[in-house]
């Protein structure tokens, strides 16, 4: 048994978030920490909401709500989403804890004193309209690099470059839509990330078991240009975790905040801290690797355009604090999930929201569905047609309904109980060996974080258990030898069970049923697949389970995809 610590990428407070979103960082961890739970690993899953920084004061400032209230709130609602999905975070924490405060703060003043800030007097852009300076999102303009035109002064959501203010062409303010700017002289804090740029390189070096596309982003933000740049990691602004050195304060720096996208991933750490305080665990082990966290393996799921500040940013505070803290062991990135030929966007309300996904379908579904399209090597597209597709031939014509047919035809013919007459054949030993070479290659795919493979794989072990039951034909059989069917409805029944179990990471509610049905808590994993096949045995009782999954008609994809044609207030 290993310990396996997995962050999501923790999603903004500032609205409901997308399936984009969902697919990109938090659904994938939450199959890898199930997989890996019911792999007997001891598994610590940890997320939170983003609540600092622009996004959250220009949501609440358009809700009408002080800041604090809002994400209050929000963190509510996105709490209730992610257990309507259920993602099984382990805690769902608030980047605004007084843990966090605390935490950021210790790092800033280590960071301080091994001489990684430097404090720069430099140039922000000031609104006379608003009488205030625009950091960040506060801030939209025509992207340098890119030429789109709704590039925020922190990052271009269109070709994902991390952007300055003074770089947006045309700019014009978020709150007012005022272009009566001016750049004023402010003095901020910035992270020396060009003093830890060799340091940081070799150890991108190191991990030459990362995907791809993990450390391009990261070589490219090494390399391109001039290099690695150093970063402002404080603004003007009153939301947010204030300025300190420790627990004392930094002079000249009254008054300011840590730039959101500093004390974010400290996050990770502070939640699990709010975990231990929350329940009694002990926090240190999972991230000191002076208290056992080196036994740990850390591993963080996100979307490609929070790669650089995962590989480079948060390591570079982690490793500057000159502090024994645990280092991501991997980085498991994703492209982006488009919707109908456009891109999912929060922003401009387009695509389908978590929270409308949850009231049309439930969670197993969406979790299918998106889960075996993840964004990995490429982008990828939501249609309606494919989500229909996917959904009634994998869920409702493979899985749901093989559990269907043969827990009917038991009960029509033996009864609601496990049959007991007859033994395992040939045929039946074949399957047997056909499931053990499909787990392995599941198991594999699993292991390697690969989404859609072993998505691939489990459809591919579904098939296995229709094909077998198909050719076996227990409902001929019967007629000529009923011990023989009696044999093959064993098997069957025995395969609802392997497959609850296999399938859970993917889809936890129809396992959970298909469980419940075959009335048994036995969900050990199957390391031996004959002795898995006949964990039920002859006398066993269970029950028809309703339908699993209800198939989608052409009717309500219809008329979802007129819903959600346009874009959401
Ligand atoms: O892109 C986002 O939604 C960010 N809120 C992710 C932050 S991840 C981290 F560093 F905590
Ligand atoms: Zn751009």
């Amino acid at each position: 048994m290993s310990r396996i610590l997995i962050t999501s990428a923790i999603p903004y407070i500032n609205g409901i978030k997308h399936l984009g979103n969902l697919v990109g960082s938090q659904l994938p961890a939450d199959l890898f920490a199930r997989y890996n739970r019911a792999r007997g690993h001891e598994v610590m899953f940890i997320c939170a909401t983003d609540e600092h920084g622009t996004p959250a004061e220009l949501a609440a400032a358009k809700a009408g709500k002080p800041v604090a209230e809002f994400c209050a709130e929000m963190h509510a609602v996105q709490a209730q989403i992610a257990d309507g999905f259920r993602l099984s975070f382990d805690h769902f924490g608030r980047s605004s804890s007084p843990q966090n405060h605390k935490l950021t703060q210790h790092f800033a003043g280590r960071l301080k004193a091994a001489g990684l800030i430097e404090e720069v007097s430099e140039k922000q852009v000031y609104s006379n309209a608003d009488g205030r300076f625009l950091p960040d999102r506060y801030i939209e303009g025509i992207c340098p690099n890119c030429g789109y035109d709704k590039a925020r002064g922190d990052q271009c959501e269109n070709c994902t470059k991390q952007l300055d203010p003074t770089d947006l062409i045309e700019p014009r303010s978020a709150i007012s839509g005022s272009t009566d700017l001016e750049v004023r002289e402010t003095k901020h804090l910035y992270l020396r990330q060009s003093a830890l740029k060799d340091e940081l390189d070799k150890w991108i070096d190191t991990k030459t078991d990362w995907p791809v596309l993990t450390t391009s982003i990261a070589k490219k933000w090494l390399h391109d240009g001039d290099g690695l740049q150093d970063r402002g990691i404080t603004r003007d602004l009153d939301w947010g975790v204030p300025v300190k050195d420790g627990e004392n304060d930094w002079p000249g720096m009254e008054g300011k905040v840590f730039y959101v996208w500093f004390d974010a991933p400290i996050e990770y750490i502070a939640a699990t801290k709010e975990w231990a305080d929350k329940t009694g665990g002990d926090w240190e082990r999972w991230w000191r690797t002076d208290k056992g966290a080196d036994d740990v393996r850390y591993i963080q799921f996100m979307g490609k355009d929070n790669v650089p500040f995962h590989t480079l940013s948060f390591p570079a505070t982690i490793k500057g604090s000159g502090e024994p803290w645990k280092l991501v062991d991997y980085i498991k990135s994703f492209n982006y999930l488009n919707y109908d030929g456009g891109q999912f966007s929060t922003s401009q309300g387009r695509g389908i929201f978590q929270d409308q996904a949850l009231e049309i379908l439930p969670a197993d579904y969406w979790r299918w569905w998106l889960l075996s399209h993840a964004p990995e090597s490429n982008d990828s597209e939501f249609t309606w047609e494919n989500f229909q597709a996917g959904v009634n031939k994998d869920l409702a014509d493979v899985l749901g309904n093989f559990v269907s047919r043969i827990t009917k035809f038991c009960r029509s013919k033996f009864g609601e109980a496990v049959p007991e007459a007859g033994d395992y054949g040939s045929a039946e030993l074949a399957l047997i060996a056909e499931l053990e070479t499909r787990i392995q290659a599941y198991v594999a795919q699993m292991e390697a974080m690969e989404v859609r493979k072993a998505a691939t794989e489990l459809r591919a072990i579904w098939v296995a258990g229709n094909e077998y039951l198909q050719s076996a034909a227990p409902w001929s059989t019967f007629k000529e030898d009923e011990a023989k069917a009696a044999a093959q409805v064993r098997l069957g029944l025995n395969l609802v069970r392997l497959y609850a179990v296999l399938s859970a990471p993917f889809i936890p509610d129809a396992s959970a049923k298909m469980l419940s049905a075959m009335n048994t808590l036995d969900t050990d994993w199957p390391d031996d697949v004959s002795a898995a096949l006949s964990a039920l045995s002859g006398g066993h009782e269970f029950a028809v389970p309703d339908v699993l999954f209800a198939k989608i008609s052409d009717e309500d994809r219809e008329s979802w995809q007129d819903r959600f044609a346009g874009t959401r207030d």
